[in-house]
């Protein structure tokens, strides 16, 4: 994560009220030229279904359309029904699939979409 930070483009939105004091969530994404891909998002489980993922997303699109991107991508398992459901809630479309790109041998679903529609709450 660290290495990642230093990365230009990169950055990352951390959400608050975790347990005892500590985040809730946090996701990280990257922005080049018009594009921007999530590369990791995620709510620790005893904050999950209260739309922390949701806001951090809403966020972290707005920032990349500050920056000028266009589309936002990102990767996630067929396995991952949580995550489908958040990011086509959101309004992603799927736009690709990678066959057996996750250790556990499922597909990558390849979504995007435009950043100031996902941003739009
Ligand atoms: C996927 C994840 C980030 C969702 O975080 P969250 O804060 O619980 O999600 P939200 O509360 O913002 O949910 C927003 C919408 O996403 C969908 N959703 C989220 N979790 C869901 C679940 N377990 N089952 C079905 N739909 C779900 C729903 O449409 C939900 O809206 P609703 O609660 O009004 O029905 C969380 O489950 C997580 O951290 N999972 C482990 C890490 C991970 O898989 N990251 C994604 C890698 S690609």
């Amino acid at each position: 994560m660290t290495g990642l930070l230093a990365v230009p483009g990169c950055f990352a939105c951390v959400a608050a009220g975790g347990p005892r004091g500590r985040p809730s969530g946090m996701a990280l994404i990257r922005v080049a030229a018009d594009e921007a891909e999530l590369l990791t998002i995620g709510v620790v489980p005893d904050s999950r279904r209260r739309g922390i993922a949701n806001g951090l997303l809403i966020e972290l699109a707005a920032a990349a359309a500050a920056r000028g991107a266009m589309r936002l991508f990102l990767e996630v398992s067929v396995a991952n029904a949580a995550a489908l459901a958040l990011y086509r809630d959101r309004g992603f479309e799927e736009v690709g699939r990678r066959r057996r790109y996750y250790p556990d041998d499922s597909d990558a679903v390849v979504m995007a979409g435009n950043p100031t529609v996902i941003s739009a709450a």
